[in-house]
């Protein structure tokens, strides 16, 4: 090797060195509580009550469902506005197959899912059935039976009503407007209080502030704000994209990862004027609407948009966020034989790893070797580690994405980079690249040992003071153990 050659290498490294930045997380103070119910898991109402469909008494699905728990099972969506309860049924009944019918949910079926959440260590958020009327106020009858079969059985259910109310018209041919929405949820606050006092109410579940417009959410919030009535959690669901037209390229650009930031300042805005100081809850939420994008919300790509959401929201304070779905459709954490997708696994490391506690991360950058450096290619959140995890208190996890086209190196600052780093780097496994359905943690093939076990998942250590790298296009969690981080005391 010629003398110049060593000179330009060594040079190149000095400037990999001194252009490398150093994150700094914050380590005295933390900003938000967000609890352990932010990553949360929901399941379209139709399939819960469908006999035919899953066995909630499986043990693979009870044993999937435990890792990630806790957390909100939400049982809801397009088809809870369809849905009757019967109670003199005691028996399954088979169900028609059609989206927009009316079909059963039995007392057995009821039972089967409470005690698989309860099992599971899930907790049930309810969505009911605001399509039954009585001109044009909702006609709560059918829910009294619900409320009157759960009220001592299962008094830790929490409540919703209806579904995306105003695409209604556009999309369900009903007309509800928000004025008369506001006051169906007044009907059914009166009765929470009186049979289950220690449930929450929340609501209205619109979608996308920026889909039609925000003003139903904002004229539902408003009605109830004039008639003193106050919901536990303001809930709206976000979508990055349409799931028929959106492209691979979409699940790593970051103008689009930046829509979920733009639609929350619109929400904040409109909670601080008719709602202050209510918990706002996303309470459905994907990658990509109309049951996400084939072949791809099931695959690798996904995490960015999932983690990325999951970093945002515990920076703003959210406390709930229900993945759609557990199981069925392109985005769902489980195929239809209850194999684990990517997300599930990435959901899975997650609860393992991420405690409540957020902290501040300031000079979010590194250095790559892509041609996308411009500084929202590389995304980091921080968090105290969580209790579960096994490390001590006081350690702290960082979630980092890499959406760049070349490999990207970092280093933590200050007192949290004097720690060795537990590396848990995601990425892809097998065939596919970004579209493969198999991930491996530290080039480990994740999956069940059997259909009871969930895999213990390694860390590798790096020693500190060692540039972290990450390759492109990848994301990974990152716990510094050897610390006592005030913060997360
Ligand atoms: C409930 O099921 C019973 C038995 O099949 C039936 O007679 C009754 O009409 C059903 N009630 C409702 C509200 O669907
Ligand atoms: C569902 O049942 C309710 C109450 O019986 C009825 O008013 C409504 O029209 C039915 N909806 C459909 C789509 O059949
Ligand atoms: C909201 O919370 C802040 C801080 O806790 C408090 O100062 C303020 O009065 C609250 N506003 C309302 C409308 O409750
Ligand atoms: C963050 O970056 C700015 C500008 O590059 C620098 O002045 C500051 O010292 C950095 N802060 C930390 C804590 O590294
Ligand atoms: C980065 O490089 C790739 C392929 O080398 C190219 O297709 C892409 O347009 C480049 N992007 C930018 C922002 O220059």
């Amino acid at each position: 090797m010629s003398r110049t050659i060593r000179l330009l290498q060594w040079l190149t490294m000095c400037i990999i060195a001194v252009s490398t930045e150093l994150i700094y997380i914050d380590d005295e103070h933390y900003m938000y509580d967000v609890g352990d119910r932010l990553l949360s898991i929901g399941l379209e109402s139709q399939y819960v009550a469908d006999p035919t469909r899953f066995d909630f008494r499986s043990t693979k699905l009870l044993q999937l469902a435990k890792g990630l728990a806790p957390a909100y099972l939400r049982i809801g969506g397009t088809s809870c506005d369809f849905l009757l309860f019967n109670e003199s049924l005691s028996k399954d009944v088979t169900l028609p197959t059609l989206p927009r019918s009316n079909y059963t949910l039995s007392e057995k079926r009821f039972d089967d899912i409470n005690n698989f959440a309860a099992q599971s260590g899930l907790r049930l958020l309810f969505d009911l059935n605001v399509f039954l009327r009585k001109g044009p106020a909702w006609d709560p009858t059918n829910s009294q039976e619900i409320f009157t079969y759960a009220k001592n059985k299962y008094p830790n259910i929490d409540w919703q009503l209806g579904n995306e109310p105003d695409l209604y018209r556009v999309s369900l041919n009903m007309d509800i407007s928000a004025e008369h929405l506001a006051h169906d949820f007044e009907t059914l606050s009166h009765t929470r209080s009186k049979s289950f006092p220690s449930s929450l109410v929340v609501g209205p579940d619109t979608t996308n502030p920026s889909f039609l417009s925000s003003s139903y959410m904002a004229s539902f919030l408003k009605t109830l704000h004039s008639d003193n009535t106050r919901i536990d959690a303001v809930t709206w669901h976000h979508y990055y994209t349409n799931g028929k037209t959106a492209k691979l390229a979409d699940f790593t650009d970051p103008e689009l990862l930046d829509n979920l930031q733009r639609e929350i300042d619109v929400v904040e805005d409109i909670v601080s004027r008719y709602a202050p100081n209510t918990t706002v809850w996303l309470g459905e939420t994907s990658s990509a609407y109309g049951g996400g994008a084939p072949g791809i919300s099931d695959r690798y790509v996904a995490g960015f948009m999932w983690l990325d959401k999951l970093g945002i929201l515990a920076r703003h304070n959210y406390k709930v966020a229900i993945r759609w779905s557990l199981i069925v459709s392109n985005y769902a954490l489980l195929d239809p034989d209850l194999n684990p997708n990517p997300d599930y696994w990435t959901s899975y490391l997650y609860k393992t790893l991420v405690g409540g506690r957020v902290l501040g991360v300031t000079n979010i950058s590194a250095s790559t070797s892509g041609n996308e450096s411009d500084g929202k290619h590389f995304r980091v959140y921080a968090h105290c580690t969580n209790k579960r995890s096994g490390y001590n208190t006081g350690s702290v996890v960082v979630i980092a994405l890499n959406l760049n086209n070349g490999a990207a190196t970092w280093k933590a600052a200050g007192y949290v980079g004097s720690s060795s780093v537990d590396q848990y780097l995601i990425t892809s496994y097998g065939s596919g690249g970004l579209l493969s359905k198999n991930v491996a943690v530290n080039g480990h093939h994740v999956q069940m040992l059997n259909d009871e076990t969930l895999p213990i998942i390694k860390a590798l250590n790096i020693p500190r003071g060692t540039l972290i790298n990450m390759p492109a296009k990848t994301y990974g969690f990152y716990v510094f153990p050897d610390i006592q981080a005030n913060a997360c005391k």
